[in-house]
């Protein structure tokens, strides 16, 4: 296994892109950011959303229709709960999931309507857009 996700997640030394996305996040996110920057990230999120093809499986807001992935409405709340309430460690999941699905899915992998779903990795997403990725699914309500 170890072997396998080093081999998938080569990043074939693309600058800002870290092999492992356990020190993704944690470059990605040294902290929360500052209200200031959120706003710019956010903005910066959003193009990426769509760049990376996000929305061909999910809508940013509550319903589902006619899509393969969960809605991501209020996904930050979801993810809190599942963080110990912490909005560091809450986004710092974020990164490794959106980087690497298939090592941390969410509990929705396990639901029987997502079943036979993958959601792709994206290993050569560099961290600061991941950053910015972040901040903007940070916002979903
Ligand atoms: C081929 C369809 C597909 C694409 C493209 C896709 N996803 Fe997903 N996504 C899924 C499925 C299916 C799940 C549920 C299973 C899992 O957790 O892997 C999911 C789960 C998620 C979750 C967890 C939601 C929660 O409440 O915990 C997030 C966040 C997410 N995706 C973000 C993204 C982002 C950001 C992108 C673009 C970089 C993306 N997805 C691209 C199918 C997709």
């Amino acid at each position: 296994m170890g072997l396998l996700a080093a081999a998938c997640l080569d990043s074939g030394n693309i600058p800002g892109v870290t092999a492992d996305p356990d020190a993704s996040a944690k470059a990605a996110f040294p902290e929360v950011p500052a209200a200031g920057d959120a706003m710019k990230l956010k903005e910066r999120g959003s193009k990426l959303f769509q760049g990376l093809g996000c929305q061909s499986c999910h809508s940013t807001k509550d319903d589902r229709s006619g899509l393969m992935g969960p809605p991501l409405g209020g996904v930050s709340d979801r993810v809190l709960e599942r963080n110990d309430h912490d909005p560091l460690k809450g986004r710092r999941w974020l990164v490794m999931h959106v980087k690497d699905p298939l090592m941390y899915p969410s509990p929705f992998a396990d639901q029987p309507e997502y079943r036979g779903t993958h959601m792709p990795p994206n290993p050569r997403v560099t961290d600061e857009d991941l950053r910015a990725l972040v901040e903007f699914l940070w916002t979903l309500r």
